[in-house]
């Protein structure tokens, strides 16, 4: 698997260090409020089981799923739900855990989406922020690390579903992409 990885552009480590940061801000910010932490599947799984064990406050979790890229790596700017909430959010404060920010294209629709719902608040973390390609005007709330242009996997990123499982982000080789 490895082979294909051009280079790590985070290591595990810096991951880890991050998280923590990033799991201290959000208890500061939290403090005394009911939270739902909402997954975006699947990228985001693994960060947010390390992030939520960094969040020092009593919290639920859920998850959605939606479609935006397919198998392809260009957004397709069409957003639909594959997986919904279990139950309504009126009593709390909803914070979306997402692992990327690209176009904004899938964020912006989701916070709509859920604004509709009337919680309490709908705030953004998402590990990594490619504010480069933004077509939408939507700005995380808390960001792990802002990255240039380039095509990245690892800690639940994917190309054609694999490399979730590296414990670092890495950039992809070219030939990755022409043998699939
Ligand atoms: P957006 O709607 O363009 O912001 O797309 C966000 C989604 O696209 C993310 O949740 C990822 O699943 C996927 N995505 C965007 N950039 C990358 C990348 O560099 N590697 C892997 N997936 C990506
Ligand atoms: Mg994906």
């Amino acid at each position: 698997m490895e082979e294909y990885i051009d280079r790590v552009l985070i290591s595990k480590e810096e991951l880890g260090k991050r998280v923590v940061e990033l799991g201290a801000e959000i208890t500061r910010d939290y403090e005394g409020k009911k939270i739902l932490v909402l997954g975006i599947l699947k990228g985001a799984v693994p960060f947010m089981a390390d992030l939520i064990r960094e969040i020092k406050l009593p919290l639920a979790y859920d998850f959605m799923a939606l479609s935006s890229y397919g198998v392809s790596t260009q957004s397709s700017g069409v957003v639909r739900i594959l997986k919904d909430l279990e139950r309504s959010v009126e009593d709390v404060h909803i914070l979306i855990a997402e692992d990327i920010v690209d176009t904004g294209l899938t964020l912006k629709y989701l916070k709509e989406n859920l604004r509709a719902r009337n919680p309490l608040s709908v705030k953004v973390v998402t590990l990594l922020d490619k504010a480069a390609r933004r077509k939408a005007d939507v700005t995380p709330d808390y960001n792990g690390f802002s990255i240039p242009d380039e095509f990245v996997v690892g800690y639940g990123l994917d190309f054609n579903e694999e490399y979730r499982n590296l414990p670092y982000i890495g950039v992809l080789k070219q030939e990755a992409y022409e043998i699939n």
